[in-house]
């Protein structure tokens, strides 16, 4: 069977998780899911890293011991992880004594080998990324990292000699073109190999100076530098170099890292393999950072954002959609939160929870919420199956590689597709002719294409895409594979029953915009400015009758599309899913408030029964509920999704 082995690094316990290490950590998690998918055995492996000088000073700072400190952050990163639906199979961390020991069993290895010797070393030692800087690497004399000015030490230590595995690995890189990727890591760590000798790497720290690490076996007044002992935890986890894991997993790792620890993993990690007599591991996986304002997000730099909230607010499947949606692989994307929102409002909203409304009550509308059995397709079937075999091929070709961002846009094609095939295929028309069995073929298409999209979506967002499935009357075991989806059509089976309303992604009001930094205005300015006219109450209107408020056929509404009238400046022509057989148009005069592409999706309230009349020459079939205050217009809309066509009352 085929193997896939996934790791995120293991974090340090200096400070809570944020961001970042929820990027890496739901991509990896995403990976472990597709892979299972894919029909694969999956490890996937995450932990921290608790040794070194940092995590001293921050026990210090905190006032705890060492170990009492790394036991309270270790477990908050631990608990973390399934609240943003991370099933991990195994979390490692450093302190643990069985990785304690085989670190020391793999450093005796290489002792005993020759290849670690004793000797002196003086160089600018920065705390924050605990190694040593040459003068070339430092930027104005400060770590290019943590942008702090390095000490400058000098002290007997043991060396691993990794100069003598530079060539080795020079050509292991030009010969495996995926070992490290994306194609720009790769080049990087090539100029680095090429660029000139590759030092030596000093693996001790003296006890004098630090005791919190893994005793050298071979010297007890030292411990291990924080990197030897750390990148080892890929293997100890597997019980390296005995066990039924470490034969199953090994090479068949996947690290994923951010591009801050692309030398030790590409660098140090292999040469060390190398030295202890093991195959290099399959891929190093290589993503960008979050930024805000174009800075890398870090606890160091204090600019960080807490997953959690975000969670809250966007829902788990709207928040992990978005991260992998939006971080293009290999590159550095900027976080904000209105990106976040229209994201979720455009692709989850609009696209995907549009598409399952509309699909789901016309299933209800034409067919009694059982899947029809489809008849004979024409070419526009043959053209709709042909874009979701391309869209299924292309979206795991992407995520093999770990491009979540295009694999995501290449299922977004038959997204997007299904919506136009409904539009242009007009189901409603087809209802109103008659056309019993067109409407069968058609609705059966739209339903089997929603499902391979939901099975597809599963490692991205499981939550909401089993929630998917389970409408589409669908138990999502585990017998599910992507291959199969991509080849096959027609697992749908005629009769199922759907559900009835889909309410998976209600829109998210966007986050008030950040206040400019202006000086207040002076007090005398502030009087002369005319202040806003409160929004004229109305007067008490004439009693009526609950026969007569009955009489109003008042409904929920989703806009299919909105477009200006012409001639016209105050008027939109709105198109409308009012649970009718077809689209209803409104004539309404919000222009001068709402620009048409922020109308889409959204969900109003229409007096469906009033008598159609024309406006401009064009009929308005009903009128949309609005209140107007302060020169803005607030559409009326239920407080979450519900299905089209749902009365008020
Ligand atoms: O480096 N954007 O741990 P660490 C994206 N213990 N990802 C980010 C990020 C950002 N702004 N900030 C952090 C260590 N990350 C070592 C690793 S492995 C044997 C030892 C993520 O706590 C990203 O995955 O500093 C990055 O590589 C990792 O957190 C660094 O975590
Ligand atoms: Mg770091």
């Amino acid at each position: 069977m085929d193997r896939f082995y996934i790791t995120t690094p293991i974090y340090y316990v200096n400070a809570r998780p944020h961001l970042g290490h929820a990027h890496t950590t739901i991509l990896a998690d995403a990976m472990a899911r597709f892979n299972r998918l894919m029909g694969r055995e999956v490890h996937f492996l995450t932990g921290t890293d608790e040794h070194g000088d940092k995590i001293v000073k921050a026990a210090v700072a905190s006032g705890k011991s060492p170990q009492a400190y790394c036991d309270e952050i270790s477990a908050i990163f631990k608990d973390l992880w399934p609240h943003l639906g991370v099933e991990y199979s195994q979390f490692i961390r450093t302190t643990d004594p069985e990785h304690k020991r085989l670190v020391q069993k793999a450093l005796q290895k290489v002792y005993d080998s020759g290849d670690i010797y004793f000797g002196e070393y003086g160089g600018h030692y920065c705390f924050g990324c605990e190694r040593f800087y040459t003068e070339k690497e430092l930027v104005d004399g400060c770590c290019p990292d943590h942008k702090t000015k390095p000490e400058y030490i000098a002290e007997k230590n043991y060396f691993f000699r990794m100069n003598k595995y530079q060539d080795w690995l020079l050509e292991h890189i030009k010969a495996n073109p995926e070992f490290i990727r994306p194609e720009q890591y790769r080049s990087e760590v090539v100029a680095l190999l090429e660029s000139g000798a590759l030092e030596d790497l000093c693996i001790s720290r003296p006890k004098s100076r630090l005791e919190w690490g893994v005793e050298l076996p071979f010297d007890t007044d030292y411990v291990a530098y924080v990197w030897f002992d750390a990148l080892l935890n890929y293997l100890t986890a597997l019980g390296w170099p005995d066990g039924e894991q470490t034969a199953k997993f090994w090479p068949a790792a996947n690290h994923l890292i951010a591009k801050d620890i692309l030398k030790p993993h590409a660098v140090f990690w292999p040469t060390m393999l190398k030295a202890m007599g093991m195959e290099p591991f399959q891929h190093l996986n290589v993503h960008g950072y979050w930024l805000i304002k174009d800075t890398k997000m870090s606890k160091s730099l204090g600019n960080v954002v807490d997953p959690l909230s975000l969670k809250d607010k966007y829902g788990l499947s709207g928040f992990r959609y978005f991260l992998l949606r939006e971080m293009t692989f290999g590159y550095d994307s900027s976080f904000s939160e209105e990106a976040l929102c229209g994201r979720f409002n455009s692709d989850l909203a609009n696209d995907l929870g549009n598409l399952f409304s509309r699909a789901l009550a016309m299933t209800h509308k034409y067919f009694g919420g059982g899947v029809p059995q489809a008849g004979l397709g024409g070419p526009d079937e043959e053209e709709l199956i042909l874009m979701a075999k391309d869209a299924c091929l292309n979206f795991q070709r992407l995520f093999e590689r770990f491009q979540t961002a295009k694999a995501l846009e290449a299922l977004w094609e038959l997204v997007r597709g299904l919506n136009k095939y409904i539009d242009t295929q007009a189901p409603w028309a087809l209802f109103k002719e008659n056309n019993g069995s067109r409407l069968a073929t058609v609705m059966y298409s739209v339903l089997e294409c929603m499902r391979k999209v939901a099975v597809h979506l599963l490692p991205v967002m499981p939550e909401a895409a089993s929630a998917m499935l389970a409408q589409l009357g669908q138990d999502g075991g585990t017998t599910l594979n992507l291959q199969a989806e991509a080849e096959g059509w027609g697992q749908l089976s005629a009769g199922t029953a759907v559900a009835k309303a889909s309410n998976l992604f209600p829109r998210v009001e966007p986050p008030a915009p950040a206040v400019p930094a202006e000086p207040a205005p002076k007090a005398k300015e502030a009087k002369a400015a005319p202040s806003p006219a409160p929004a004229a109450p109305q007067g008490p209107k004439e009693p009526i009758d609950f026969e007569d408020f009955q009489k109003i056929d008042l409904r929920v509404a989703t806009v299919i599309s909105a477009e200006p009238v012409p001639k016209a400046d105050k008027l939109l022509l709105v198109k409308l899913d009012a649970g009718d057989p077809e689209p209803r148009q409104v004539v309404a005069g919000i222009a001068e408030f709402w620009k048409p592409e922020d109308l889409v999706g959204r969900q109003v309230v229409v007096v469906a029964n009033l008598k159609p009349r024309k406006l401009r020459g064009v009929e308005s079939q009903g009128m949309i509920l609005a209140v107007k205050q302060d020169g803005r217009l607030e559409l009326l809309a239920p407080s979450a999704t519900v299905a089209p066509g749902s009365a008020v009352s």
